[in-house]
């Protein structure tokens, strides 16, 4: 294991899962985009309509801009922050599925160059050949979610990849195809939320007219195939999974799907309706529901991995939990329990490795950093703070003792590794903290 990154309050997770439901909103534009935009080409064309491409100019614009800064800048994000939250699981993932990654960038650079020959083409070739640019982009970047769903999934589902260890065991597993088609649906939704902000953005109303009602077709269209897809995903979730939802997915989170599904449902509606009507400040608000509505999505689908990181094999601490034939790779708990974590985990301090009496609240600061604080703020509040359950609970160090027996009990937890006197020192730093004794 490797040094903790400890964020006060929030925990690595959260910093980790904030970019990546921001990066929904360029990659899932991105994808998207050109599909409107090659039909409206086409129709321009067909109708002989030149007014109708100067909106696709713009909005191809905004997608070279916002999608590819933001989107490249929240893509490398991910990394960054994944690698530091997690360390060994991203180890595990690159070592299964690098080819998977790999594939996933050639198309990713069909689509970088596809976006940059489209826009500064736009005038420059025959109106046919420019379309076809448009289609190669569209499906480039498309494919790029083909690949990258698989090794999402697989991070819920890993399908028979446990048993066999094979590259398509775990990629085609029983959540790909539902999510696939979710994210189609969520891309056109995010493509045309953004085409009706740039659509206000345009003085001829006519166009503004056309444009607001086909990207509100595709936004209905994608609304409705990604809530299909939402309930399709729900019944192909393990047992496990779906105990979870009903523990930990709270209120609030469903709402957030809900009323974002139906908020944007009646605004594409409303536009279908009344297509003249669409103006700036509505445009920008569906933005920020669809914000809303993704960030509860994307929030659910973390808690319920719990308490794995990669099911079946690592736990969110990052500990390997389960023996895994196929790789040669074996639980890490029993070697655990009896030699300890403060002696297994690699850079822990010289004077932490033995609990004492004097080092007995940093040692267990340090077992808990190691191994709680994945899930749970070590400080006074935060995500899940320990200081905070100890008090609400009224939990002194006994009680916790007894506790980190049975951890694993919830389902949501994995259990506590560790020797006796960890585990002691452990639950008087949790007491400990809970009282403000300590910082
Ligand atoms: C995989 C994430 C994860 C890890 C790692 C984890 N926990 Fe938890 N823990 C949770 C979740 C989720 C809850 C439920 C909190 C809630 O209800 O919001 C929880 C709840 C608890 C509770 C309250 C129990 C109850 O009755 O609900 C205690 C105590 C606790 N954790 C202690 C610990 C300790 C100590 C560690 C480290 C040894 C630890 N947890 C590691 C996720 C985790």
């Amino acid at each position: 294991m490797y040094p903790v990154w400890e964020v006060p309050g929030l925990t690595a997770g959260l910093v980790l899962g904030l970019i990546a439901a921001f990066h929904m909103l360029p990659s899932h534009l991105s994808v998207g985009a050109m599909w409107l935009n090659v039909y409206l080409e086409s129709r321009a064309e067909r109708e002989n309509r030149p007014e109708l491409l100067d909106f696709v100019r713009k909005y191809s614009r905004l997608l070279l801009i916002f999608s590819y800064v933001f989107g490249s800048l929240s893509g490398v994000g991910i990394w960054f922050a994944a690698t530091l939250a997690a360390p060994r699981a991203i180890s595990g993932l690159i070592h299964n599925y690098v080819w998977g990654w790999a594939t996933e960038w050639v198309f990713f650079i069909v689509e970088v160059v596809g976006i940059f020959v489209y826009v500064y083409s736009f005038d420059k070739v025959d109106r046919k050949t420019h379309i076809r640019i448009g289609w190669i982009f569209a499906l480039g970047s498309w494919t790029t979610m083909v690949v990258i769903v698989g090794i999402l999934t697989f991070m819920l589902t890993p399908g028979l990849w446990p048993q066999t260890g094979g590259f398509f065991d775990g990629f085609f597993n029983r959540t790909y195809w539902p999510q696939l088609f979710l994210r189609t649906g969520s891309m056109l939704v995010i493509a045309a939320a953004y085409a009706t902000v740039i659509a206000a953005r345009v003085y001829d109303a006519k166009v503004r007219s056309t444009v607001a009602r086909a990207a509100s077709v595709f936004g209905l269209g994608g609304l409705a195939l990604g809530a299909a897809c939402f309930f399709w995903y729900r019944a192909s979730l393990p047992a496990h999974a779906v105990e979870i939802v009903e523990m930990l997915v709270k209120p609030g989170l469903r709402q957030g799907m809900i009323g974002s599904t139906v908020l944007l449902a009646l605004y594409f509606g409303w536009l279908i309706v009344k297509p003249a009507s669409a103006r700036f400040w509505p445009a920008l608000a569906s933005i920020l529901v669809l914000f809303a509505g993704i960030w509860s999505f994307e929030r659910s689908r973390e808690l319920i991995r719990k308490p794995w990181v990669i099911p079946n094999y690592m736990y969110s601490n990052q500990i390997i939990g389960a023996d895994l034939p196929a790789k040669g790779v074996r639980s890490e708990i029993p070697a655990i329990n009896e030699r300890g974590i403060l002696k297994t985990a690699p850079f822990v301090p010289k004077n932490l490795r033995e609990v004492n009496d004097e080092n007995r609240l940093q040692a267990g600061r340090m077992v808990a950093l190691l191994e709680c604080a994945a899930c749970h703020s070590l400080q006074q509040g935060g995500v899940r703070s320990l200081a905070r359950i100890a008090r609400e609970k009224e939990l002194d160090a006994d009680m916790m003792e007894g506790l980190l027996y049975s951890l694993d009990q919830m389902p949501y937890m994995p259990p506590f590794a560790g020797t006796d006197p960890e585990r002691r020192a452990l639950a008087e730093f949790v007491a400990a903290l809970s009282k403000g004794e300590l910082r």
